[in-house]
């Protein structure tokens, strides 16, 4: 009897997300959303918009842009902080768009390569993370995984890996984006 109800407690306790992890992960990925708004923003000024790069890059943009409202709207539903550091990743998220960009467009697509990676795994492990009672949420991942993969994929078609130091430029990207991850977390 007492072996019975300690399998149904943890058969209930397997469908609700835990809490903690559901804050943080709205709150990283509302910073993550909205440091790629900027990155796309820094490239786009430096490429200007009516140029056939700056197309490409605003067609990005907007998926972040719908991206980054999802999340906002979940930070005032779910009652989450939002990170403290969003004026830190605004300013490093344009940075690194406008700085990659003015080293040309491969380097400006080596750029997306490197975030959509991260982004895209760090999606992956968040799905794993979320449970029954979070189904909304997990398909809204799902779908914006989808979105960052195909961002990822616009990188290499326009001949990323072909810009000058690609592998020592896209782990350094990498790097820094999955430091912003794990303070954006917390902090
Ligand atoms: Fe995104
Ligand atoms: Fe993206």
């Amino acid at each position: 009897m007492i072996q019975k109800k300690i399998v149904n407690k943890k058969k209930s306790k397997g469908g609700i997300t835990d809490h903690k992890t559901l804050q943080q992960i709205i709150r990283v990925d509302h910073a993550g959303e909205y440091g790629a708004t900027r990155i796309y923003e820094g490239q786009i000024a430096v490429f200007g918009k009516n140029t056939k790069i700056g197309k490409t890059i605003q067609h990005m943009a907007d998926q972040e842009q719908e991206h980054i409202e999802k999340f906002q709207e979940l930070i005032v539903k779910e009652r989450v902080r939002p990170t403290a550091l969003l004026p830190l990743w605004s300013i490093a998220g344009y940075a690194l768009g406008a700085g990659t960009a003015l080293m040309g467009e491969k380097a400006a697509m080596a750029c997306t390569v490197a975030v959509e990676k991260v982004i895209g795994e760090h999606y992956q492990e968040q799905i794993t993370l979320l449970q029954q009672d979070q189904k909304e949420l997990k398909s809204t991942i799902k779908k914006f995984a989808a979105d960052e993969l195909e961002h990822h994929d616009i990188g290499i078609a326009h001949d990323a890996e072909s810009a000058t130091g690609y592998k020592a430029l896209t782990k350094v990207i990498e790097i820094g984006c999955k430091a912003a991850i794990a303070v954006s977390k917390k902090i």
